[in-house]
């Protein structure tokens, strides 16, 4: 009896404590927390509705600890050392003036139950640290190393019952929004110092004491991506501007899907792609894929765009190989990869996020043997290089020469379209080799001198003429010479406004000099298929302009 009696007793009292507490924090309780205090309020009439409502004594303590857990903490800061301990929402640390925090000490106050407190620092040079708890310092003291960034938790049984919440001032950001039970707060990647920090602990549920949309900042952001392809379906995930699909291979992307795997970036993704006889799909996020699978339907355009609060640090770049134009140009967030319109599959995919202000990926050039391939001065090709497919080309000709298969095809209809405008055309050189450009590079060379030779004749491995895709092409009315004024005959007006219609390019238009480093050449016609030959002689563009490559 007197056992039972005197535990009932001791009982009684530890509630009657609880209640005086609590009656106490009613009047107190919002000064310290920092939160509203009609939200204090409701917090307590919870806890108390809970613990008159239940007899269980395990509730009734963990409920009536709600509004009295608060938190100090204390900062070491660069030229000041150790601070006063502050609590409850109150700034640690300094504002404006520069000043990084080093180290930082974190406990709880009025403790009942079973809940403590721990939290790692991220330090300049160092990283993440090891999570320390309960007032033990993070951080460093007397080394001049930074804080960047913070994570604090809660821990034990009673955890569950409260929200830590957390606030930096970051070096050049300002303060940053509030974080809660173990997200970073600060930044990683930018070399930033926290000048300052706030910690509320808070009943589970109460609202949070400010914007929670942006507590941290980070460069350390990884998307990686996939693609459906034409006979192979999903292949392995890709990242950091790896390739995803194929190339040369004429196997047509049939849905992408991008994963984010950065629940702390505060950076969202989306994308949409351009499908065959549908269009534009509509934007899908993160873990979505956009696109068709079984049903044959190829991709023809790709945007992607970041999106969330972190979004305008970063720029997203993605490049298309696309059916006939190779690896076309990078383009950022939200812009058009590929093509629309043109019926024209995608074939691969690159991806590469980069902070703003970092100089963009560079264009990657076509492969050996593409007909989108770029020669010029400063891209070549081996000396052993001579195209698989090359055809005599049975045209009107001033001397028997040669083409790849296709454009020697597409030479053949634009004859037969001059023809019909009453104009002849006749062919003059086509694939040369090696051997043969070095002798005539030589025989320029001669006749003009170095500087003179460089502006009519491309040296051995950087002509076009090697590809097998260029053609020069003359006319009776010029004596059948490859001249300037060919330009102004009607064969060659022919052919500056309608080559492009059978898949050629004047390569070396009049005014480019300063890009191609050539002379005007109205006669040098480059074939790149219909498609890209139209799209660059409608952009205005030199090919090494179109592909940002020279
Ligand atoms: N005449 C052009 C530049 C060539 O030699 O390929
Ligand atoms: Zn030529």
């Amino acid at each position: 009896m007197g056992k039972i009696g005197s535990g009932n007793g001791l009982f009684i009292s530890f509630v009657k404590t609880v209640f005086l507490c609590m009656a106490f924090l009613l009047v107190i309780g919002p000064a310290f927390s920092g939160v509203k205090a009609e939200d204090n309020q409701a917090g307590v009439e919870d806890a108390v509705n809970a613990s008159s409502n239940t007899s269980n004594q395990e509730t009734i303590s963990q409920s009536a600890v709600n509004t009295s857990l608060g938190c100090s903490y204390r900062t070491h800061v660069q030229n000041v050392g150790w601070q006063a301990y502050v609590s409850n929402g109150a700034m640690s640390g300094t504002e404006g003036q520069g000043l990084r925090l080093e180290g930082i000490e974190v406990k709880l106050d009025n403790v009942i139950g079973d809940v403590g407190i721990e939290y790692t620092t991220h330090v300049e040079n160092i990283g993440w640290q090891n999570y320390v708890k309960n007032g033990v310092m993070s951080g460093t003291e007397g080394q001049s190393l930074r804080l960047e960034a913070i994570k604090i938790r809660l821990t034990g049984n009673d955890a569950k019952n409260y929200d830590v919440y957390y606030q930096v001032h970051a070096q050049n950001i300002g303060w940053l929004d509030w974080a809660k039970n173990d997200m970073s707060a600060g930044s990683e990647g930018f070399g930033l110092r926290l000048e300052g920090i706030r910690i509320v602990v808070a009943a589970k549920g109460d609202p949070a004491p400010g914007a929670t949309e942006r507590p941290f900042v980070t460069t350390n952001i990884q998307y990686s991506y996939q693609t459906h392809i034409q006979n192979i379906g999903w292949q392995d995930w890709k990242k950091n501007g790896e390739l995803s699909g194929t190339t040369g291979q004429n196997l047509r992307l049939e849905a992408i899907q991008i994963k984010d795997e950065n629940p702390e970036s505060n950076i969202g993704i989306e994308y949409q792609t351009h499908v065959q006889n549908i269009g534009w799909q509509g934007w899908k996020v993160a873990g979505e894929m956009s696109g068709t699978s079984n049903q044959g339907l190829r991709l023809e355009g790709i945007q992607i765009r970041l999106t969330g609060a972190n979004a305008g640090l970063f720029d997203v770049y993605y490049e298309a190989y696309t059916e006939g134009f190779g690896w076309m140009p990078w383009v950022k967030n939200g812009e058009n990869a590929g093509t629309e319109g043109l019926g024209l599959r995608l074939e691969g995919i690159k991806i590469i996020i980069q902070q703003k202000g970092v100089t963009g990926p560079s264009p990657t050039e076509n492969e050996l043997g593409s007909m989108a391939q770029l020669v010029n001065k400063n891209h070549s090709v081996s000396a052993e290089y001579v195209p698989g497919d090359l055809v005599w080309v049975n045209l009107p000709s001033t001397r028997d020469t040669q083409l790849r298969a296709d454009a020697a095809q597409h030479l053949i209809e634009l004859f037969n379209g001059a023809s019909a405008q009453g104009l002849t055309l006749y062919c003059c050189s086509g694939y040369r080799s090696y051997a043969t450009q070095t002798s005539l590079y030589q025989w320029n060379v001669d006749m003009y001198g170095v500087a003179g030779a460089e502006l009519v004749s491309a040296r051995p491995g950087m002509s076009e003429h090697q590809l097998g895709l260029a053609m020069d092409v003359t006319s009776a009315t010029v004596d059948f010479d490859l001249v300037e004024n060919f330009g102004l005959t009607a064969e060659g007006q022919f052919i500056r406004d309608h080559a492009h219609e059978y898949g050629f390019i004047i390569r070396y238009p009049q005014g480019k000099t300063n890009i191609t480093g050539y002379a005007y050449e109205p006669w040098h016609l480059r074939y790149l298929g219909v498609e890209v030959a139209t799209t660059i002689h409608n952009s205005g563009k030199t090919m090494e302009e179109f592909y940002g490559i020279y």
